[in-house]
């Protein structure tokens, strides 16, 4: 199930004006002449840099978003008249940003790449914080996880690993009494079952590379399943949240992340995925180093742009794909963080319902199931 193109159907005054833009992003990638893509990273830079300003602010106003759409539009017309004007370097093929590898990289070695060099305190602290922001405002007792099997699938480069054993593993030893490791990170991408295995500070944390969509793990032997952001980048849902069910206790839960749609991010992530799908992922990933943003900046910018399938499902569709896995939803996450639309979604919803869903959609799909059995 791919809801890919979800802006299509939308048909309103934002998806006109992202259609335009991804117009006039191909005059740049096509310019006969002169190689214009070198620009293209910094203005995505900047454009999403605003958008996310305007997010953090809780701004309201579509019409600050269709302004910074605008002016996005006006510097690309920009840039097409300096060229005309004064000119640059002849289009030469390696300088191209445009221009694909013959052989594309794989979503896990893309992954790999984005979560390599994340910094210690983007490493530790941040997703400790903001995991156990999550669960508290959500009222779900941090006690949970003391002595539990716990699964991280689909774990990256193992940060959320890391922070569920800070949450409640500290005291435990290494294996369990079926000589398993208490927690298991569980990923397809070799770098970054490494990179977790570098940077695991706990004796009964390991990691091990795996595809969650076709798993040899143990059958009903976790308690808890935590899934963030792994599933809608697999190309099959379902399929993912079949293999879970195969794993977890018949008492076990999973606490799963999903994107969603609708919101400014979504569309915005969407035009880019057209203005982008020619892109060459490494030149793109080096260029943003190369204006020295951090790493963990680089994968929220990138995470979703440039990966193969980026499922995007409304609440609705969501929850039916729950339920036809055969999960009840113990809980839906009506709040987050302060970086989450969720959290900006409930706090602005009372004031202006219509407005809020425009900015921010449905808000991160984050949920507790359970086996339904
Ligand atoms: C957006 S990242 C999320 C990582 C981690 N859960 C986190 O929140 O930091 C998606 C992860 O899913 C992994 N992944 C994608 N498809 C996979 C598959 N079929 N099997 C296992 N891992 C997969 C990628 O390698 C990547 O590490």
């Amino acid at each position: 199930m791919t809801h890919s193109s979800f802006i299509k159907s939308r048909k309103n005054i934002l998806s006109n004006k992202l259609y335009n833009l991804i117009k006039l992003f191909k005059k740049l990638e096509e310019h006969k002449k002169e190689n214009l893509t070198s620009f293209t990273p910094y203005l995505f830079l900047r454009f999403f840099s605003k958008v996310h300003f305007f997010l953090k602010k809780k701004k309201l106003d579509l019409k600050l978003y269709y302004s910074a759409i605008d002016n996005l539009s006006k510097e690309i017309i920009d840039i097409l008249e300096t060229s005309k004007n004064f000119g640059f370097k002849k289009f030469l093929k390696n300088t191209n940003l445009s221009i694909k590898n013959k052989k594309d990289l794989k979503t896990e070695d893309y992954y790999g790449i984005l979560f390599e060099n994340f910094s210690d305190k983007h490493y530790y602290k941040e997703p400790y914080d903001l995991l156990k922001t999550r669960l508290k405002r959500n009222n779900v007792n941090l006690q949970l996880f003391k002595n539990k099997r716990i699964l991280d699938y689909g774990c990256g480069n193992g940060r959320y690993t890391q922070a569920i054993a800070k949450l409640s593993l500290k005291k435990l030893s290494r294996y369990n009494n079926s000589g398993e490791p208490q927690i298991l990170g569980y990923d397809k991408s070799k770098t970054n079952i490494l990179t977790a295995r570098i940077k695991n500070r706990f004796s009964n944390v390991e990691y091990k590379v795996g595809d969650v969509n076709q798993n040899n793990l143990p059958k009903e032997s976790f308690d808890i399943v935590f899934c963030n952001g792994v599933l809608h980048h697999t190309g099959d849902i379902s399929l993912g949240l079949r293999q879970i069910y195969k794993i977890l206790k018949s008492d076990g839960i999973c606490i799963i992340y999903l994107s969603s749609t609708d919101g400014i991010k979504w569309y915005c992530i969407e035009a880019f995925r057209k203005i982008l799908k020619n892109y060459n992922k490494i030149y793109f990933f080096k260029s943003l180093v190369n204006l020295n943003l951090n790493y963990n900046k680089i994968f929220y910018l990138m995470d979703h742009v440039f990966v193969k399938y980026n499922d995007l499902t409304t609440k609705k569709e969501v929850e039916n794909l729950f339920k036809s896995s055969n999960f009840k939803i113990i809980k839906r996450f009506n709040r987050g963080h302060s970086i989450d639309d969720t959290e900006r979604l409930f706090q602005l919803k009372k004031m202006n319902p219509k407005k809020a869903f425009s900015v921010y959609g449905y808000g991160e799909h984050r949920y507790i199931l359970k086996k339904n059995i």
